[in-house]
């Protein structure tokens, strides 16, 4: 039996030997279409090539797309498990020819696929046209040879292929596969056609028109080709099976789910196997293309997805969760033709555990009501939307899983009712903000989020990306378009830009279209939480609500702002590692080009202390080791040894940001929304540049990363290279030079002082003005210039000493300034008072009182020029003294 693997390559194979170049599959989340949830055709990633906005070096292609269909427009979710051939995941296995051949080629291809390659009965086969394409009813004769009865021409938009109201679209031809009559069902466009005997296995489009809202606007620059043919379809064809769940891939996941929980791969719990096998490889390839469960968006119908099959295990029995244990089976079977599964393992298994685990709190309470609800019911009947809606809020049941869980027993659910308890929900939520005592600016807000719902922020794995342009508002009011010259801000359906939080500033970047408009983002904020809100000026073109958009982040900014980010987190491990774990984190800011981060610490970090860390730290980076995001309940991430941040306020859900070495859990552990770098090596270099105080016990570290911090090194390696040279030294020497310097110029000082006195005091030669006679008493009085007023009592007691009896008086004038000092020798102390003479001197030099002792005194005053009439006070005031004797 050929294997779904071999199918799948062998497709490949037979489109490259016929010149298509194989092109990998794109990630399940559309880089290229934010209307479009997920991908949901193989022509998706493709869709510019066709229209000629993007050029690629082939012009025809071939590839296996993975797709999901589960919410949105195309949504099989419902069906899935019930019926043979509805997926949420499934394999689109196409040829494209972009301007290259057109129909004769694209079904002669097929056909010798089908036919030759793969051997099957062309008898068997038969196929659809579009009422009027007789051009293809002819090229299905000639090649095929198929008769008239075997080439059915439809009317409908059965045989109109749109990937959705906008794209490129055109008439298909489907291939159809006889089961043979003993299957009930009857051929495509007759009324029993829903029956199991012609199925549909391959789509050829013939590309030719440009749709957008629903209509056809145009021609594509050239006659193309898309085809599609689901991979599980032909798989069940050429393995001999009617159900797309009895090929090798869902076989091996069904009888996987039936050991585990103890059950029959294919009695009573058939369906629930299906959906658990289903449902697995929906959530494992979701997981590994960044999508993460939330309560909204994406992530919101991967939540769905996962709880739903995780009732079913419910319904198995399984007592533990289950889910988690099939990913290795998974991988086995699809890891070799997709690495990102292999890649993405060790997430998806905890991704799903998480969640299952999570669910299960809640799921037996949930279970509960719902039966009390529905005891009294009988077929047909349907469940209160209040119920319906109680099982949604307070017990995590997605509205779809409660339908699936009322279907069995033929019951439904009113929907009306449930939307109704939600709108009541939203409206108390809005009066309650208001109650808050929030601006009343905020109801703009609310609004937007009401109709539009909450921002997806795509930003975690991209740094650009389509969004839908749901509201435009400029002062303070809502607009429908903005042209140049206006500043606005945006808000779109989905963004790449990281709307100001947790300390990370907002991004900038710029938004524009293929039709002139470009506009420049200074600044992302988060109103409510939960809108991104790009402010931005138009520069040229026209942005209209409905646009969409190409949103595009400055990614270096944005580079800097995650190595600064994870680096705080370094930071603050190391800091609870030198100085003990009272360290907490009270604030920080994240910007590009530097980061701060204040912590509790009653007192200053010692420079032993700051090198400490900084090593740390840097040896983090070196070991380079990858940052990984988990998400999980605040509860259960501060069991795993999170560090949360005390009073702040955390949803259902957190992101567990662990990162670097070490030997029992990582070095870091943290709840964080922020955005982080993918490796430690990324930061590349950690500088602190200061430590300082905010408060009474909280300490400020500012610090630099990466580029940033070489620039400041250079900058400070410069001033010492200047330095160097000023010094005629090495830069090496520079310490001990300076020291050297530093006691130079203290000797020096005091040699100055020295040469100042002795030259003050007698023109060079130590002799001062000789004694003069005042009232009898022997008087030597003197103003110096420049003499340190230090030197006066030295100063004083010389000349002292050299009258043997009398009285010195010295003023020493400095700047403007004057100091006065007065010495009375022993033997006159009886007599006069050097105080008394001090104060006389002091006053005279425009200063107040002066002191000492009788034999020596001093005192200053603001007029230096008052030299000679300080002098003259003392001599006055010696007169008096002397008369009064
Ligand atoms: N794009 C076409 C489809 O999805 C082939 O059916």
């Amino acid at each position: 039996m050929i294997s779904t693997n071999d199918i799948r390559r062998s497709f490949l194979d037979y489109f490259a030997s016929e010149g298509h170049t194989k092109v990998p599959s794109a990630p399940l989340v559309p880089q290229n279409d934010p209307t479009l949830m997920f991908v949901n055709a193989g022509m998706v990633p493709f869709k510019n090539v066709f229209t000629g906005a993007e050029k690629r070096d082939y012009s025809t292609a071939t590839s296996a797309q993975k797709c999901v269909r589960a919410g949105g427009k195309h949504n099989d979710l419902d069906n899935v498990g019930y019926t043979a051939r509805h997926h949420t995941f499934f394999e689109m296995l196409g040829n494209f020819s972009f301007g290259d051949y057109f129909k004769d080629r694209a079904i002669e291809l097929s056909w010798n696929l089908l036919t030759k390659e793969w051997g099957i009965d062309p008898d068997r086969l038969l196929v659809t046209i579009y009422h009027d394409d007789d051009q293809a009813a002819e090229i299905w004769k000639r090649v095929a040879g198929l008769p008239d009865d075997r080439i059915i021409r439809i009317a409908t938009s059965d045989n109109f292929w749109s990937m959705g109201d906008d794209g490129p679209c055109g008439p298909c031809s489907e291939i159809f596969y006889d089961h043979g009559p003993e299957i009930p069902g009857g051929p495509p466009g007759s009324p029993d056609e829903d029956g199991d005997r012609f199925i549909e296995i391959w789509n050829l489009v013939f590309m030719q028109y440009v749709q957008e809202g629903g209509k056809i606007v145009g021609d594509l620059p050239k006659p193309s080709i898309d085809t599609g043919m689901g991979l599980e379809r032909i798989a069940a064809l050429l393995q001999g099976k009617h159900d797309n769940y009895d090929t090798d891939t869902f076989r091996t996941l069904i009888e996987e789910s039936a050991m585990l929980t103890g059950t029959s791969a294919d009695g009573e719990h058939k369906a629930s196997h299906r959906v658990i096998a289903d449902h697995l490889r929906s959530s494992g390839f979701l997981v590994a293309d960044g999508v993460l469960p939330a309560n909204e968006g994406r992530g919101y119908v991967l939540r769905r997805i996962m709880r739903r099959a995780m009732r079913h295990a419910h319904l198995l029995g399984a007592k533990e969760p289950l889910m988690h244990r099939m990913v290795p089976s998974l991988v086995a079977e699809m890891g070799n033709a997709y690495p990102e599964l292999v890649r993405a393992q060790a997430l998806i298994e905890a991704t799903l555990l998480q969640e299952e685990a999570r669910f299960r709190q809640t799921l037996d309470k949930g279970l509960k009501l719902l039966d009390e609800a529905t005891a009294d019911m009988a077929k047909g009947d349907t469940l209160p939307g209040e119920t319906a809606f109680k099982l949604y809020d307070t017990y995590g049941f997605p509205y779809d899983l409660t339908e699936d869980a009322l279907r069995s027993q033929g019951l439904s659910v009113d929907r009306a009712g449930f939307d109704a308890a939600m709108a009541e929900q939203k409206r108390a939520a809005r009066a309650a903000w208001k109650g808050s005592g929030e601006q009343a600016s905020d109801e703009i807000w609310f609004d937007i989020a009401d109709e539009a719902g909450s921002t997806e922020f795509i930003g975690y794995t991209g740094t650009e990306g389509e969004g839908q342009v749901v509201a435009i508002v400029k002062n303070k009011a809502r607009v429908d378009s903005a042209k140049a010259g206006d500043e606005v801000v945006v808000l779109t359906n989905q963004t790449p830009f990281y709307g100001e939080s947790g300390g990370q500033v907002g991004d900038a970047g710029t938004i524009g279209n293929d039709g002139g408009l470009r506009a420049v983002v200074s600044d992302t904020s988060k109103p409510l939480g939960r809108l991104h809100a790009h402010h931005a000026r138009v520069e040229t073109g026209e942005i209209k609500v409905g646009d969409t958009v190409h949103l595009a982040i400055d990614v270096d900014r944005r580079d800097r702002i995650r190595a600064n980010h994870s680096a705080t987190h370094l930071l603050h491990a190391a800091l609870r590692n030198r100085l003990g774990e009272h360290v907490t984190q009270k604030g920080s800011l994240v910007a590009p080009d530097r980061f701060r981060f204040d912590f509790s610490h009653p007192s200053a970090l010692s420079a032993e202390d700051i090198a400490a860390i900084e090593a740390e730290v840097n040896a983090q980076i070196r070991h380079n080791d990858e940052v990984t995001t988990r998400l999980m309940t605040p509860d259960d991430a501060i069991a795993a040894g999170a560090m949360a941040l005390f009073g702040e306020k955390y949803g259902d859900e957190v992101r567990v940001l662990s990162m670097g070495a070490a030997t029992e859990k990582s070095y870091s552990v943290e709840l964080c929304g922020g955005t982080h770098v993918r490796a430690l090596g990324d930061i590349a270099l950690f500088k602190i540049v200061s430590e300082s105080a905010v408060s009474s016990g909280v300490r400020r570290i500012e610090a630099l990363t990466g580029e940033a911090a070489r620039q400041w090194l250079n900058a400070r390696e410069d001033r010492l290279r200047e330095a160097a040279a000023t010094l005629k030294a090495t830069p090496e020497d520079v310490p001990a030079r300076v020291a050297s310097l530093i006691e130079d110029r203290r000797k020096l000082e005091r040699e100055l002082a020295e040469a100042k006195k002795a030259l003050a005091l007698g023109g060079g030669g130590g002799q001062a003005a000789g004694p003069e006679d005042v009232a009898g008493v022997k008087f030597v009085g003197q103003v110096l210039d420049g003499l340190d007023p230090k030197a006066l009592r030295g100063a004083i007691d010389e000349q002292k000493n050299r009258v043997g009896s009398g009285v010195v008086a010295l003023v020493a004038v400095n700047d403007g300034r004057a100091s006065v000092a007065v010495g009375v020798t022993d033997d006159l102390t009886g007599t006069h008072n050097a105080v008394d003479l001090v104060r006389a001197g002091v006053e005279a030099l425009g200063g107040k009182g002066g002191g000492g002792r009788p034999d020596m005194a001093q005192g200053g005053g603001p007029d230096g020029a008052k030299g000679e009439a300080a002098l003259d006070a003392i001599r006055d005031t010696l007169a008096k003294a002397k008369a009064a004797a």
